[in-house]
This record gives structure tokens, sequence and C-alpha cells, in this order.
């Protein structure tokens, strides 16, 4: 597979070297690290050949995400040793692009490699048009800190908490204290997801078209090769589907629970989606995998109560996932 980033291929034709003065074991040396930009990384190509300088590894995110083919990449070189790697998806409408990873090899960090990758992503994009860049990363990354005062120093907005990443694990998730009482009222009833027929899956998805009621992100059929098939609940009321929690195995000794979702017009209290809690947490106790993993976006004002009531106790770790921009009207 010939690489994208060869010699008169890059965006505007153009190479982009950085003479760089370090200091290593207390001596001066001069690095020679040349930039290359691409705009027709395939993602074939970017799985066999650039997946180990990523993170976090494209590879892991495949599973529940369809990365856009092709994407733009900037690689920083040393001679023939590949030093650094940005990758970034585009929408084709020219407005946003997010950038998916950047990484530098330990050995040559704090050199301002990244911060050059960065410059030359956003030079490129901008003057191609797009209006905006996104970068998404986790409060738990060992260098969160550095791609803070990074993009600071770039001058990326401010960042927006975009959800909150909860694990825990069935020794603790055993403990939950659920309300004494906690009965389905009358007319609601539930059904293993996996026996949704044929006909309820044309229904539901035909009335999604005539009269939008499920959110972005609370699609039923999103991911569905990893639909975890022994928890995922749907619930219906007199005979119609109006909700579901959905669980996803993306990793095998985990579940992920990121898709509870009630029609608008049966929202009322707690008690209907913490019944469909109960029976999907309980039956993941029964003889699903060790670990818990909740995902709340954070206008999911009624799973941060449930959160806060139910779990508090019980969590491993809290993960804080945040969103930084760069808008093309900032100071570049
Ligand atoms: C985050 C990451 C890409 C930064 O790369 P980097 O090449 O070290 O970044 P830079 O060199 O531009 O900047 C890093 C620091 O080095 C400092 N620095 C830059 N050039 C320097 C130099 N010549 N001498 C001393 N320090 C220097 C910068 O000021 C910055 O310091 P700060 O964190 O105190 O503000 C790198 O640490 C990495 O790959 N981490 C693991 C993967 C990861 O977390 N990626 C983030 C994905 S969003």
């Amino acid at each position: 597979m010939g690489s994208p980033f060869k010699k008169g291929k890059t965006i505007n034709n153009c190479f982009l070297y950085r003479n760089k003065l370090i200091l290593n074991q207390n001596r001066y040396t001069v690095m020679n690290i040349k930039y290359q930009l691409s705009t027709n990384v395939t993602l074939d190509y970017a799985f066999a050949n650039l997946a180990y300088m990523t993170f976090p590894d494209i590879r892991k995110k495949a599973v529940s995400h369809n990365y856009k083919n092709p994407l733009l990449g900037v690689v920083a070189r040393d001679e023939q040793k590949v030093a650094g790697l940005l990758l970034a998806e585009f929408d084709k409408k020219h407005i946003v692009s997010e950038i998916i990873t950047l990484y530098v090899k330990p050995e040559y960090r704090k050199t301002g490699i990244g911060s050059t990758l960065l410059k030359h992503a956003q030079k490129a994009l901008f003057s191609s048009g797009y209006k905006e860049l996104h970068i998404v990363y986790w409060s738990n990354w060992k260098y969160s800190g550095t791609v803070v005062n990074l993009l600071d120093k770039l001058g990326w907005e401010k960042p927006e908490n975009l959800m909150k990443i909860y694990k825990t694990n069935r020794k603790k998730q055993e403990k939950i204290k659920w309300p004494a009482s906690l009965e389905l009222p009358a007319g609601y009833e539930i059904f293993f997801w996996k026996d949704l027929t044929l006909e309820e899956r044309r229904q539901l998805k035909e009335s999604q078209q005539q009269t939008p009621w499920i959110d972005p992100g609370f699609d039923p059929f999103k991911n569905e090769r990893h639909i975890e098939t022994l928890n995922s609940i749907g619930l219906k009321y007199q005979g119609n589907i109006i909700g579901w929690i959905i669980t996803y195995r993306n990793q095998p000794d985990s579940v992920e629970y990121n898709n509870l979702f009630i029609h608008p017009e049966y929202r009322a209290g707690l008690t209907v989606p913490v019944y469909l809690l109960k029976e999907s947490i309980g039956l993941q106790l029964k003889s699903g995998p060790e670990n818990f993993i909740w995902i709340i976006g954070e206008g999911n004002t009624g799973m941060h109560i449930f959160a806060a009531r139910y779990l508090n106790q019980l969590i491993e770790e809290e993960i804080n996932v945040f969103r930084r921009m760069k808008l093309d009207i900032d100071d570049q």
C-alpha cells in the first residue's frame, strides 16, 4: 500500500521543515523534523500502517464508530523515522473537522512537535474553508494536562464537558440499593430486545420518520453489531414500543450502558427507567461479564440524578470527557 505522504502529494504541494535545537542529556543537538500533510489517508492505510502511532488507538474506537474516509494526516519525521502523527476526520460540507488522534513518540516529546502538528492541521483546514476544529480528550489520560496547555496556548475555546463515564464492577454493583417496592405501572411490559420482530422494527423506523421522537445518540439501531443481547430490554405501553435500555459489548469484559431512552410523552418520574435499569443490571449480575461502564451525556439530567442517587458509592473510576473547539475566526 503506497504512502499517502509522498513527495508532492501534500495538500498544497509543500513540505514543512522545522529545525530545532534540542537540549538532550545536557548537549544541544539539531533535530531536523520534517512535516508532511495529506488529505488522502485512507482508513485501510491508517489501520495497517499508522495505528501504532495513534492515541486513542483508532482500532479501538472503530469498534463503535464509523470513521469518515479518507482522513487528513500530518506526520512529523526525523529522517525516515515517524516522530509524531495527527489524524483528523472532516465532513464533506467543509464545516467541521475532528482531530481523532494526536501522538508524539515519547523520546520526541516536549520539543514542540505536538504543537506544530496541530498548527499545520489548523492552517490547512481553515485555509480550505473549514469553520471549526474539534478535539475530544478524557480527564484520565496521562497527558491530558499537556493537551490542555497546548490547546490554551494555541487559542482554542474553553472546554465543554460532553459526558461522564463511570466505571464499576460486579462486586460494587451488587451493593446497589434499589427502592423496596419497584413495579412497572399497569399497561407497561418489558421484552428482550433480541425478540424485536421485523414488523416492530419496521414500525419503529416508520414512526421515527413520520414524527421524530428518538433523540440523536439514542437510536436503538446504532452499533447493532455490538448490542449485548443478554440484558438489552425493550419497553412497551399498551403493546407499542415506547423505550428501551440497550447495552453494548464493545470490550469482552465490560457491558456499556449508554442508551436508556423513553418516549418524551411517557416520561413521568424515575420509576419506569429505574425499573428498566434494575432488570438490565440484574441480568448482567446473574450471568454477564465483570465490568460495568456508564456513559451519561452532559444534558441527560435524569441519568445524572440516577447516578447521584444509586451509583454514587459504587463507582471505581469517574472520567470526564471534554470537547474543545477552534474556530476559524480565532487568532491563528
Ligand atoms: C500530548 C502530546 C501529543 C504533546 O506532544 P509534544 O510534542 O510533547 O507537545 P509540545 O512539545 O508541543 O508541548 C508539550 C510541552 O513541551 C513544552 N516544550 C515545547 N518545546 C519545548 C522545548 N524546546 N524545550 C522545552 N519544553 C518545550 C511545551 O511548552 C509544553 O509544555 P507544557 O505542557 O508545560 O505547556 C504528547 O505528550 C503525546 O503524544 N502524549 C500521549 C498521547 C496523548 O495523550 N495525546 C493526546 C490526544 S488528544
